[in-house]
Order: structure tokens, then sequence, then C-alpha cells
């Protein structure tokens, strides 16, 4: 039977009491002691992405980003490596770069001045007499997570040693993040097209990955689309890939790595996307590029998903449409998601102006799809305030969903396949296993 505990006792249950098979409570998503639970037990012990080499090109750049809550410069220092610095000077502990990004010789502490190499070795310190000879050499520099790893120039940290390596962890969700990459003729993306940003009232878990609600939330979307017969994004919704009886499902890769996995579905429409291609600008020289560099079955097949494998990588990355997407949690009832559109290396301007236009279109400020979903996920937090029955049903599909060979869990596209996923991962990080 449900237990009607209020939230004000939920975070002293153990983690597998607030979340069972086909069902959560929902004090996961608004207890702010649960909330604290997470980032520690969460966010200090499994990858979290950081960001993409690209936006760190040339030596001194820097992107500030966080580890849950924790500040963390991402930085390529004077040697050409990235480095993952803590933003927290050695001395009293603020920060030693303040503003989002940039490009530094060095970073300076305003607090007292002392100052720090881009590979946050001390280098100097004010009024040095006052410290005994060798102090800065003896100080070290700025901490680093214990682990720092990259796949294909995503760069992901890790505060836990223990962790499996990043390939491991990763599975198949790294095969995934091959569809973003090898769309470009030379596997070379590029986030130099700035951010999107978002905050949101609501709790970080419910952003992504549902393939239910997309025919009720973005419904004025889609009848929109319904009128604007071939074009883009539209081209690729024809068919209704979020009917059931479509070639469309959920997956759940493992470790909350989850995906809405649409390449079937896209393959048997494969050579309507490439006449869309080269009936655009630039289309028939992208064509040839990617016919060229994979051949033209590997080419289908990599242009299959147009870039975007729709897949959540647990806790904060989601590579989703055209973007590379940050969920950065703030508190258990407000998120921030930075959704960073990528260009793709080596292909026609027009081609990227062309997913640049299609990701505005869904995914910009004043777009009709991210907007719907920020409202929702509000609403969802308010609703969630009524604790008589504080308990969210997530059992869609749970009767037919099928366990593959390899472990992997397959659902209809509007199963909570994904949700259950995500949930899984979460109730074993925040039991300490
Ligand atoms: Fe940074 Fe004092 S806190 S120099």
């Amino acid at each position: 039977m449900n237990k009607p505990f209020t939230s004000t006792t939920a975070a002293d249950l153990p983690a597998e009491d607030l979340v069972t098979e086909g069902r959560v409570h929902s004090a996961i998503y608004t207890d702010p002691a649960i909330f604290d639970q997470e980032m520690d037990r969460i966010f200090q012990h499994t990858w979290v992405y950081i960001g993409h080499g690209s936006e760190v090109p040339k030596k001194g750049d820097f992107r500030l980003r966080k580890i849950g809550r924790q500040p963390v410069i991402m930085v390529r220092a004077k040697d050409g490596e990235i480095k993952v610095l803590m933003n927290r000077c050695l001395h009293r502990g603020a920060v030693v770069a303040e503003v989002e990004s940039g490009n530094t010789n060095f970073f300076h502490c305003w607090f007292h001045g002392w100052t720090y190499d881009t590979d946050g070795t001390l280098v100097q310190v004010t009024k040095e007499e006052g410290y005994e000879p060798g102090f800065c050499k003896k100080m070290g520099g700025l901490a680093r997570p214990p682990r720092v790893e990259e796949y294909r120039g995503f760069v992901f940290a890790c505060l836990d040693d223990s962790v499996p390596p990043l390939r491991d962890h990763l599975g198949q969700a790294a095969d995934l993040l091959n569809y973003m990459i090898d769309v470009s003729p030379t596997g070379t993306l590029h986030l130099d097209m700035g951010v999107n940003k978002t905050v949101y009232r609501g709790n970080w878990k419910l952003v992504g990955m549902d393939g239910y609600h997309v025919n009720y939330v973005h419904a004025s979307v889609l009848e929109s689309w319904s009128d604007d017969t071939d074009a883009g994004i539209a081209a690729m919704h024809k068919n209704d890939p979020f009917d059931d009886k479509a070639l469309t499902r959920t997956r759940d890769l493992g470790r909350g790595h989850v995906l809405l996995d649409f390449r079937e579905h896209r393959m048997a429409t494969i050579d309507k996307y490439l006449d869309f291609l080269r009936g655009e600008p630039g289309g028939e020289d992208y064509l040839k590029s990617m016919n060229d560099a994979y051949g033209e079955d590997q080419a289908k097949h990599n242009l299959s998903l147009a870039g975007d494998p729709h897949l959540g990588v647990f806790p904060n990355l989601q590579v989703i449409g055209n973007q590379i997407r940050i969920v950065n949690p703030i508190s258990a009832d407000e998120t921030e998601v930075l959704m960073f559109p990528v260009r793709l290396g080596d292909v026609p301007d027009e081609i990227n102006t062309l997913r640049l236009r299609q990701h505005e279109s869904f995914y910009g400020p004043s777009s009709a799809g991210s907007p719907d979903d920020a409202e929702i996920f509000e609403r969802v937090q308010q609703g969630m305030k009524a604790t008589v029955n504080p308990w969210i049903d997530m059992s869609r599909g749970l009767h037919r969903e099928v366990v593959e060979e390899d472990g992997t869990r397959v659902g209809k596209i509007s199963d909570e396949t994904t949700q259950r996923g995500q949930m899984r991962e979460w109730r074993r990080l925040m039991k300490g296993a």
C-alpha cells in the first residue's frame, strides 16, 4: 500500500522506498534534504559532463561549469591540454574566475590578489614577505577533480576516483554520441554559436527523454508542422514517430543513460530526408562530402538521425536535436538548462545555417517548443506540493517492456522505460551502491 508519509520525513527513508519499479515518491522532486543528498551521492560519485573541447579552442580559453553545485573551470592551459580546475582560491576560498567565459593568461583572485597559472599552479601571492620562502610551491595549485576524461571531444569529470573509466560508464551511450559527431564528414563539432539558457521553477530530474508528452504539450507545434509539408524538422516527423505503432522505441541503456530511439523509423524514410537535403542550398555538396568520407551506406546510416540521437546521459548531459544540453540543478525546485547549438565542421555554411534555424524553431527562446516544456515542468512542481497521495506513476509500458540480451530495456515510444532507467540509476547512486 502507498505510505502516506510526508516530504518532511522522506529524506530519512532508504532510496528503494522512494523509487520502486513503476512509481516514485514526489519528495525526490520537492524535498530540499533529498536534493542535498543528490548533490553528494549522485553528483560527487558519477561522471558529470563538463563541456566540449571546441568551447576552448585556444590556449587560455576558459568556461565556467558546475559539478552539481560545485564551481569548476574548464580551461585550455598553456600546454594545450584541457584542464578542469575547482574554482576556489587556495587562500580563503573565493572563486578565482567569475565571468562565464573568456581568455586569460592567469586567474586572479580579487579578494587578496593571489594569482594562478592556467593549469591552476599558484604563481604569485601578494605581500609575499608575510609567508615563508617557497610558499607558492608548497601550496601547489587549484584543486582538480581526481578524474577527467574525454570521449571524442566531450569532457567529463568525476570527484570520485573509484568510478569505472568514462568509456565503460558511457557504454552504448558513446555509440549514440557518434550519431551527432559523424554527421560532419570529418567528425568535427564546434560549439561556437552561443547558448540558449532557460531557468525553470522545477526539479532537475523533470527535463528530457519523454516520448509520451510530445503529442500533448507540443500539439500546437505539430499542428503547424502538419501544414508545412516537407520542410526540415517537419519532414523528420512525418508518419508520427510518437505513435506507438511506429518503429520508434524508448531504451534504457543502463547506468541511467536513456534514448528515444528514432533509428529504424528514420532509416525507413532516409531517402526522403536525403531528397530534402539535396533541395537545400549546400545540400548536394554536403551529401557528396559525407559519401566521400564514409561511403554511401555508412553516410546514410550516419545521416539517418540528422545528428540527433535524442540521448540522455545521466545525470546532466542531453544530446537532442542540434544541441548539446547541460542540466544544472540549482535547488529542489529550480533548474538551469543550457542549450548549445552545434556547428558541424567542414560542411557548407548553408547547412549549418539550416540546422541553426531548425534549432531556433523548436528550442530557441521565442520558439514554440522549449517554453512549453518549461511551463509544464513548473505545473508539475506546483502539483507535487499536494502530498495526500504523494506517489507519481511511472509504470507505462512496464507489462510490455522487452529486455534484450545485453540488458537493454526497450519499450514503445510512449512507454516510461526512459524514466524508469533514470530512476534505477538514481536509486543505485543514492544507495551508495
Ligand atoms: Fe583568494 Fe584571499 S581568498 S586571495
